[in-house]
């Protein structure tokens, strides 16, 4: 069956993969994007490429923004949206952190209460969210972002087990992606050198830093996003959608035999 669907932070990225994935397969597809500007340039891509997706700004920290899903009868909204702060939570300035938290959580379960207002009004529709596998190991170095993984990942469980006790049509699912070479996380590993000074506690590990980044996402970061586009699409059409999806399968077993490990 053929789907309204509404992508946040969909003119870039995995959001973006999905978004033509989805059209591709006959959906209504609303890719939003973060700034006016996002939204131009993926309106040029759309209109050269031909592709039948509308999109418009919508940034999710934003209430007016968010009132823009009122009225667009939604069966499926993808939570993709997200940005990543790093450096230590020793000494991460709060206003970095809180933005953080700002951007991917609070946005992420404002966005889905409006979707979930008209889901439950018309008792049918699923909520999808991206979260991470840095969601379910913790990552040094990442923790702004891996906490904020951590309290998305969460949500999800919650919110499919509390819809439970008025519905059994609305769906939440999460998706745990491991590492896609977006530049999403290169941008994040920058991030923190836009304020650590030699009076960082880190200064002079900052070489060793480096190099146990660039080791880990050399050795881990896929190329092509087709895996986890897979998975999502996975998420939207089927019937009974799971709780969780991961990808690439191996990222998500060494996370899971961590956990079990008791790291
Ligand atoms: N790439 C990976 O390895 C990886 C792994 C695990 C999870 N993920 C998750 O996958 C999702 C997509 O990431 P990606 O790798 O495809 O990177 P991306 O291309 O940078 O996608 C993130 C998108 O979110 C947008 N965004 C940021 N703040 C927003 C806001 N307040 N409102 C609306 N949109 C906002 C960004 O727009 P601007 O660029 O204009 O800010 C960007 O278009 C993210 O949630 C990320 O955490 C990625």
């Amino acid at each position: 069956m053929k789907k309204t669907i509404l992508i946040t932070g969909a003119t870039s990225g995995i959001g973006k993969a999905t978004a033509i994935a989805l059209a591709n397969k006959g959906h209504h597809v609303y890719a939003t994007g973060h700034t006016d500007d996002d939204v131009e340039g993926m309106n040029l891509f759309l209109k050269e490429n031909n592709y039948s997706i509308e999109s418009f700004k919508l940034d999710i920290t934003v209430e007016e923004d968010r009132k823009k899903i009122n009225g667009l009868a939604i069966d499926v909204l993808i939570n993709n949206a997200g940005m990543g702060e790093s450096g230590s939570l020793t000494e991460v300035p709060m206003d970095r952190l809180i933005k953080n938290f700002e951007t991917n959580v609070f946005g992420t379960i404002a966005t889905s209460q409006e979707a979930f207002r008209q889901m439950i009004s018309r008792d049918s529709g699923r909520v999808i969210i991206i979260s991470s596998l840095a969601g379910r190991s913790p990552r040094p170095f990442l923790g702004p972002y891996s906490m904020s993984k951590y309290a998305l990942s969460a949500a999800a469980g919650i919110l499919r087990q509390e819809l439970k006790y008025i519905t059994r049509n609305i769906h939440v699912s999460v998706i745990e992606p491991g590492s896609y070479h977006t530049g999403y996380n290169q941008r994040m590993m920058a991030k923190k050198y836009e304020w650590m000074d030699p009076s960082s506690y880190f200064w002079n590990v900052t070489d060793k830093i480096k190099k146990m980044e660039a080791f880990t996402f050399k050795a881990t970061e896929y190329r092509s996003l087709n895996s986890i586009v897979a998975k999502i699409v996975k998420a939207v059409e089927a019937k009974k959608p799971r709780l969780r999806y991961v990808a690439p399968w191996w990222e998500g077993a060494i996370v899971q035999l961590a956990r079990i490990m008791g790291k």
